[in-house]
């Protein structure tokens, strides 16, 4: 099974950026931890993009190469991207959306997401640790239901 984690704008910057909100792990860190964990289940592949249209071109691009799920933290575009909630739309591959802090906990805008609806279903607020359970949940056979 091959899995890919993208991630949206500001997420390059895990470990530095706002830490009392997304912690002091940085996404090279937690990808070493995926690639000791998972390795040998299964084929893990990373892509970060601050550009809305270079994460929409990598969903179809990875679909076509054969990805079978994504897991996705698209960041502020969650709560924008009418386009990206297009794409996650038009492609086959279940997508898991991910967000490392609680945003039903934070401010109004940050409660709506664009892209849930579109998605097979999220893990919110359990950090980085999210993208892990993410990867469970597809290992644990979730299965397409759109
Ligand atoms: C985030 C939450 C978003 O509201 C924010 O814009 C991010 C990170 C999260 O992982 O908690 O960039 O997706």
């Amino acid at each position: 099974m091959w899995i890919e984690i993208i991630n949206g704008p500001n997420l390059h910057r895990l470990g530095k950026r706002e830490p009392g909100i997304y912690g002091t792990v940085s996404m090279d860190s937690c990808l070493e931890t995926l690639h000791q964990l998972y390795d040998d289940r299964l084929r893990l592949t990373y892509f970060q993009s601050n550009h809305e249209g270079a994460l929409i071109d990598r969903l179809y691009e990875s679909q076509d190469a054969g990805v079978d799920a994504f897991v996705l933290n698209a960041g502020a575009y969650t709560h924008t991207s009418l386009a990206l909630a297009d794409a996650l739309r038009a492609i086959t591959p279940p997508t898991i959306e991910v967000h490392i802090s609680n945003v039903y906990q934070r401010e109004e805008l940050r409660q709506h997401s664009l892209l849930s609806s579109a998605c097979q279903g999220g893990i919110v607020g359990f950090g980085m640790d999210g993208y892990r359970l993410a990867i469970e949940a597809i290992l644990g056979g979730a299965s397409p239901n759109r």
